[in-house]
């Protein structure tokens, strides 16, 4: 195992992750780290990078960025208050309301799992959604990802939505495992 070259990448991966997502931590509790990329192989981490860098062209208003990270007919399957909204990876980014004079924000939120067999991967990412660094709504992402000429693309998404409560990561933790 080449264990401290796996080391080094999860480290840069997760600075990378931090830096990359504008901070909401005025509104979160006492942060411990949103989770942990230790262990995760070159592909784990390619895949989630992928995840990280599609949810950051919501913060930056940048829907390009979001499908360039996509296969932009495949398949978008949101439930909303029990109601199955099924689109595309286009559909789903452009339900984002880029226009909106508010912050928006969304993080991964806890631990994601994120499995690989060559060419395809998925990976489940508890999520929080922020408006105006205040969390408007939680859930749960489930993406699918295809390898297509060295390069991880999203080609599927399956979410849910509900009321932040009293959300804490603890709770993420045990919805997580
Ligand atoms: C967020 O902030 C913007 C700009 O101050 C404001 O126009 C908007 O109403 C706020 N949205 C929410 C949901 O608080």
């Amino acid at each position: 195992m080449h264990f401290s070259g796996t080391i080094v990448l999860a480290i840069t991966a997760f600075a990378g992750c931090t830096s990359a997502v504008p901070s909401p931590r005025g509104s979160l509790p006492a942060a411990p780290p949103r989770y942990s990329t230790a262990g995760f192989s070159q592909d784990q981490l390619a895949v989630l990078k992928v995840a990280e860098t599609f949810l950051q062209g919501i913060g930056t208003r940048n829907p390009t960025q979001m499908l360039d990270q996509t296969l932009p007919s495949g398949g978008a399957a949101l439930l909303r208050n029990g109601a199955e909204i099924l689109t595309t990876l286009t559909g789903l980014v452009n339900r984002i309301p880029f226009d909106s004079p508010g912050e928006m924000t969304e993080i991964i939120s806890g631990q994601p799992i994120i499995m690989v067999d060559h060419d395809i991967a998925m990976a489940w990412t508890p999520y929080e959604f922020l408006i105006n660094s205040t969390v408007d709504h939680v859930g749960t992402d489930i993406w699918s990802f295809v390898k297509q000429d060295g390069q991880w693309l999203v080609s599927g998404v399956a979410d849910n939505a509900r009321d932040p409560g009293q959300h804490s990561y603890e709770a993420y933790e045990t919805l997580v495992l």
